[in-house]
């Protein structure tokens, strides 16, 4: 089924080959410096030279979103009706705390985990605990961050939630209860109900290595539940994220844009044609992890691990059909590295920082900003992200339930296969066009476990 592409009805298409040439050359300068090491790294030059000038053309669908899907993932029946699945203990084992660590989506990831827990050993939660890397600067707590009477009344039926312990336990700290460490099968029943029944109050965190493969369907309802249908944001920041969703002009792209020092330092890749400014603060967040180097670093690009950096994504929007006068809120932190590569491209770009006022912002806390953006990007037009790390999975998924379909997860790969390949200008253009239209007809790069259906349309 074909729709009006939104952004017909937004402004004027300006087709690329109108833009100022300076912007082109100087999109040129900045790739065409010559690379030091030993394997070609892509002089990805799409301005290059007037015949590999990248001109839309008039066949391709302007808008990777009008291409007809064959496939999309819903949340899954088996989890939504809650009369189909068997109803809740009616004995407590005893209550326990889910103690989050990390950004907002990376605590809040643990936290599903947890709820699914819970329910495996027929506990009662209280209220979790979510406690903030140092380096978030801040405080925030689950009730400053999501609304715990929703959360409560909406786990009814799935795991008891209480705010309060009863008056012979309130006083302790709870049992941690050490998951790091087990690696492997890991049975919560056989190695976390005995210390429940003994200390009657835990804690624990969930660890990634323990998988859910274990778990019973009410315990996985319980999480998809608790992880999907359970979380809103708390009225103060709810109203917040709405004022900001307001301040954004309609239809606009939420981009969650990837390319922080630190993440280019831990994807061990390398990017010779950066400034030397951004080559520094990528060295300084490098740590223990060295860059590949030589085939091993082909082979790595090659593998999609590389993320895009602001000028190559830019490259992609602009291959997929979007034109450049796109309004785009750009749900990333601050720091990301050559933002001007996109910026100079993408003219209507706008973040947190530019819609709020100065006071207001500098307040604002790491969890506080991460909330904002995941409000933005769960009620944005289109989403689109150059990564899929814990942020994406939660708001591609979001988006899914909401049915919210224009979304997308930039192909890392296809960018470095075809770069590799030599491909540039509307050639590369064209070819990732179609490798990204492949991939939402056929709903890919952005699958989703566990509580999503693959549904054929
Ligand atoms: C939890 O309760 C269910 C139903 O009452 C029961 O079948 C199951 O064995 C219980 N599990 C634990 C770990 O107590
Ligand atoms: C942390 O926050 C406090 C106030 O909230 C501020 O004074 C301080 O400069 C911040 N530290 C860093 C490293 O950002
Ligand atoms: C990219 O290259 C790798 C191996 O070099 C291959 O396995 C993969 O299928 C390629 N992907 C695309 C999108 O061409």
């Amino acid at each position: 089924m074909l729709s009006i592409p939104w952004h017909r009805r937004m402004r004027p298409l300006v087709p690329f080959f109108l833009l100022p040439p300076l912007i082109l050359a100087s999109a040129f300068l900045f790739f065409s410096s010559s690379s030091p090491f030993s394997f070609p790294i892509i002089p990805f030059s799409p301005y290059s030279s007037s015949s590999s000038r990248f001109v839309p053309r008039v066949e391709d669908p302007p808008i990777i979103w009008s291409a007809p899907r064959a496939v999309e993932w819903r949340p899954c029946d088996w989890w939504r009706d809650s009369k189909a699945l068997p109803s809740p203990p009616g004995k407590s084992n005893g209550f326990i705390r889910i103690d989050c660590y990390g950004g907002l989506n990376q605590m809040r990831r643990d936290l599903c985990d947890g709820i699914g827990i819970a329910r495996l050993l027929n506990a009662t939660m209280v209220l979790p605990k979510f406690e903030v890397a140092a380096y978030w600067n801040e405080s925030s707590d689950f009730a400053d961050v999501f609304d715990v009477d929703y959360f409560i009344e909406r786990m009814k039926g799935f795991v008891e939630v209480v705010k309060e312990l009863p008056e012979d336990i309130a006083l302790r700290e709870p049992f941690g209860v050490d998951c790091s460490k087990r690696k492997g099968q890991f049975d919560y029943v056989e190695t976390v109900l005995p210390s429940l029944l003994k200390h009657r109050y835990i804690s624990i965190t969930p660890a990634m290595s323990q998988r859910r493969d274990r778990y019973s369907l009410q315990a996985k309802a319980s999480f998809c539940r608790g992880c999907y249908e359970a979380l809103r944001l708390s009225k103060v920041l709810e109203a917040k994220a709405s004022n900001l969703l307001k301040a954004i002009p309609n239809p606009f792209v939420s981009l969650h844009l990837r390319f922080e020092p630190d993440m280019v330092a831990y994807s061990q890749c390398i990017y010779p044609a950066l400034s030397p400014s951004s080559i520094n603060a990528i060295e300084l967040a490098r740590g223990d992890r060295k860059p590949f180097t030589g085939e091993a670093a082909r082979v790595w690009r090659n593998r999609g691990k590389c993320p895009l950096t602001p000028s190559e994504t830019a490259f992609v929007l602009q291959a997929l059909g979007f034109p450049t006068s796109t309004s785009i809120y750009l749900a990333s932190g601050d720091g990301i590295l050559e933002i001007e590569g996109f910026t100079s491209i993408y003219r209507n770009v706008y973040t947190k920082s530019s819609l709020l006022s100065g006071k207001d912002f500098d307040r604002m806390h790491g969890n506080t900003k991460a909330a904002l953006d995941y409000y933005i990007s769960i009620n944005s037009d289109a989403y689109i992200a150059t990564f899929f790390g814990n942020m994406d999975k939660m708001v591609v998924a979001m988006r899914a339930l909401k049915g919210l379909y224009k979304t997308l997860i930039l192909s890392r790969r296809a960018f470095a296969n075809f770069t590799a390949e030599g491909l540039e200008g509307e050639e590369l253009a064209k070819a990732l066009r179609e490798a990204h239209r492949e991939d939402f007809v056929m709903g890919r790069g952005s699958a989703l476990p566990d509580c999503f259906c693959e549904y054929k349309l």
